[in-house]
């Protein structure tokens, strides 16, 4: 497939075969074969492929308006702003289009609510193993210096700090005046399914309060009910002042927000942000549908109940294999660490009807959609249980 795609830039490494459609957790190529889908779109389609309600409200929207510019006002916007900030516990939501830009808001919302305190050069703590996204600032505050390579000079003003460890932030805090938020995944996503503890979170927005910080969750993969709960930092029991949200919010349709609490919500006026998709009708219908499905057939409770039971049998079926590590992760996004690169089990996975990915190099990950059954969890263990046995069997670390 990639050899035959001569105009479409060469910035992903591609099986060799397309997708042509799907229902429910399971999608067809082009050949007719099938798959399970145990990655939904890299944890997008919530409700999964062809969803009975999400479809035809889909169509009506499509039907009636697609898009309008933020000239003018937009009460579907005011809709899902109004479900967002009540499941978050949050104030007021800004809409955009995708996981960088909704990144992109929160670093600009950091630097001007330092400024607006005094502080010319403000700093943003940011992690080891982060991954935030593509564009330049966005890639700056990453954590990874592979998807760095080649696009210095990076953006200044950020302080790079390791995971679930309050005495580095503390550190940062004694010596730098200028910092002014802490930005990270509540689970790193990207980086190999790294969970940050729940007492360090909630010693983090303790330090955020002390410190007058803003405390900037990235939830774009690890948000909207993939963990069982609605965001994965209410497991800590803690409320951010910035939210960053995108991938499963509107199912597939490009949906991206940045949800503020009191702290952060007057930051921003009018001439400070925009973007020319952002928010419009047929993107806030998706995320409004998502939200509704989500609530009205349980998806909270179905990811962290069929979640755990496909962690557990995967525990049982791997734990103790001579080169499996451990499994991370909650709910329905998972990491199963091994001690060696495994990329080549991405291939071996669809050869087999079972689509997934592997980060971090070493880390298979699963991130399904939210309906998915335990049925299909149980085929998900069917299929990946052998190759991950031979794979360990065949290869050296
Ligand atoms: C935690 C996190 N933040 C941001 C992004 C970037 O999102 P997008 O690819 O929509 O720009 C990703 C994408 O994988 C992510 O996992």
């Amino acid at each position: 497939m990639t050899a035959s795609m001569p105009h479409v830039m060469n910035t992903y490494g591609r099986l060799p075969f397309a997708l042509s459609h799907g229902q429910g957790c399971r999608v067809w190529d082009t050949d007719g074969k099938a798959y399970l889908d145990g990655l939904g779109g890299i944890a997008v389609n919530t409700v999964g492929h062809n969803h009975p309600r999400l479809v035809p409200a889909l169509q009506e929207q499509i039907a009636k308006l697609i898009h309008c510019s933020n000239y003018y006002e937009n009460p579907l916007q005011e809709q899902l702003a109004t479900l967002l900030c009540e499941l978050s516990g949050l104030s007021s939501a800004f809409f955009c289009s995708t996981g960088l830009e909704a990144n992109e808001g929160a670093i600009k919302i950091a630097r001007k609510y330092g400024h607006d305190k005094g502080i010319e050069r403000p700093e943003i703590i940011v992690y080891e193993k982060a991954f935030h996204g593509r564009s330049i600032a966005t890639l700056s505050a990453t954590g990874n210096t592979k998807v760095q390579q080649g696009f210095g000079p990076l953006v200044e003003g950020f302080v790079r700090v390791p995971l679930n460890d309050i005495a580095a932030v503390r550190e940062v805090a004694a010596s730098n005046p200028n910092v002014v938020a802490v930005f990270l995944e509540t689970i790193q996503g990207e980086g190999g399914i790294n969970p940050s503890r729940w007492d360090y979170l909630r010693e983090l927005r303790q330090l955020c309060d002390t410190q007058d910080w803003l405390l900037m969750l990235d939830e774009v993969q690890c948000g909207l009910g993939r963990t069982g709960k609605w965001f994965a930092h209410q497991w800590a029991g803690i409320v951010p002042d910035v939210m960053p949200l995108a991938k499963g919010l509107g199912s597939g349709v490009p949906v991206g927000a940045i949800v503020v609490g009191d702290k952060a919500k007057d930051v921003f006026g009018p001439g400070n942000h925009g973007t020319t998709f952002g928010g419009n009708p047929l993107a806030m219908r998706a995320g409004i549908e998502t939200l509704q499905i989500m609530i009205d057939d349980g998806l909270l409770e179905n990811a962290a109940t069929v979640g755990g039971a496909l962690r557990a049998a995967l525990q049982s079926e791997l734990g103790g294999l001579a080169g499996f590590k451990e499994i991370r992760g909650q709910g329905l996004m998972l990491g199963i660490e091994l001690d060696r690169p495994c990329g080549v089990l991405l291939g071996r996975a669809a050869e087999a009807g079972l689509l997934l990915s592997v980060t971090a190099d070493s880390v298979i990950r699963l991130v399904p959609p939210l309906i998915i059954t335990m049925a299909e969890a149980q085929e998900i263990v069917a299929i990946l249980v052998p190759l991950v046995k031979a794979f360990l069997a065949e290869s050296a670390p």
